[in-house]
């Protein structure tokens, strides 16, 4: 396009090629495109205080009637530890600033720490760069994620496998709080929480960017492979969600937490059904 030339639209007079547009203005959105980083910031920050708090509470984690677990100490490996909440044994020393589940608790943060969502998530609210599209960075430099210390957020699929696993002991916790009052069958309003905050856990780590390249990577053909093809369909469609997901987890890991505090400290009791 010749220097000179103007935009037909406007009239304005076009850059020549190979020149970027003279554009003064930080931004010409017009909408609240600072919405979205701020509210991340605010419920991602709130979320970690709760969960910070929680984390090293080291109480009220465990309803001994109805055998609940909170996720956050699960699983249970302090000798600070309830025996009974202790599914895996008890082997890490009893220290405060040890939260009773620190052989997980770093593996979940990790995962979500490197999770392609909440890194969009995180670069755009606590790092601006950029805060929203065609908003420009604060930051000078942009060095990518090819070097440390970003470099490791590379190593995501490896925290993938540790949440799986991870995902695998929860469903033992919710499976073994299906417990009444004085042993046997029993089954409440705590079930449910649990059981779907499980649910919700599975369908967020399966719609993982990682976990879809798993599945459905490394293959010349799908015809071959008809099971990891209708399993890699499967979890695309989740993938599609992952976002969504990854907000509605946090909720239900909250909820869950909350609940079975307030059962434990006493405050509420336990909707029952059976037992
Ligand atoms: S991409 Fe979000 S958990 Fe893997």
């Amino acid at each position: 396009m010749a220097s000179g030339t103007l935009d037909t639209q406007t009239g304005t007079p076009l850059p020549a090629t190979g020149t970027r547009a003279d554009i003064r203005a930080r931004t010409l959105r017009t909408d609240r495109w600072w919405q979205a980083p701020l509210l991340t910031v605010v419920l991602l920050t709130a979320w970690l205080l709760y969960g910070l708090v929680r984390a090293f509470m080291q109480k009220w984690y465990w309803v001994a009637d109805y055998h609940y677990l909170t996720p956050f100490y699960s699983p249970c490996i302090s000798t600070g530890c309830e025996p009974e909440a202790a599914h895996f044994g008890r082997f890490l020393p009893d220290w405060p600033i040890l939260p009773f589940a620190a052989l997980t608790l770093p593996f979940l943060l990790l995962f979500r720490l490197t999770c392609y969502y909440y890194r969009r998530a995180y670069y755009r609210s606590y790092w601006a760069s950029p805060p929203a599209c065609a908003v420009p960075d604060l930051h000078k430099r942009y060095t990518g994620e090819t070097r440390f210390p970003l470099i490791v957020q590379n190593s995501h699929r490896y925290f993938f496998y540790a949440a799986a696993l991870i995902s695998l002991i929860n469903t033992y916790d919710a499976i073994l709080a299906f417990h009444g009052k004085g042993g046997g069958f029993g089954f409440g309003l705590g079930n449910v929480i649990l059981v779907g905050n499980v649910i919700l856990l599975w369908a967020y780590t399966a719609s993982c960017h990682s976990c879809r390249h798993i599945i459905g990577g490394r293959l010349r053909n799908f015809s071959r492979h008809p099971l990891r093809y209708r399993a890699w369909g499967l979890v695309s469609r989740l993938n599609t969600q992952h976002m969504q997901l990854a907000w509605i987890t946090l909720g239900t890991l909250m909820i869950t937490d909350a609940y079975i505090m307030a059962v434990a400290a006493g405050w509420i009791s336990d909707l029952r059904f059976v037992g």
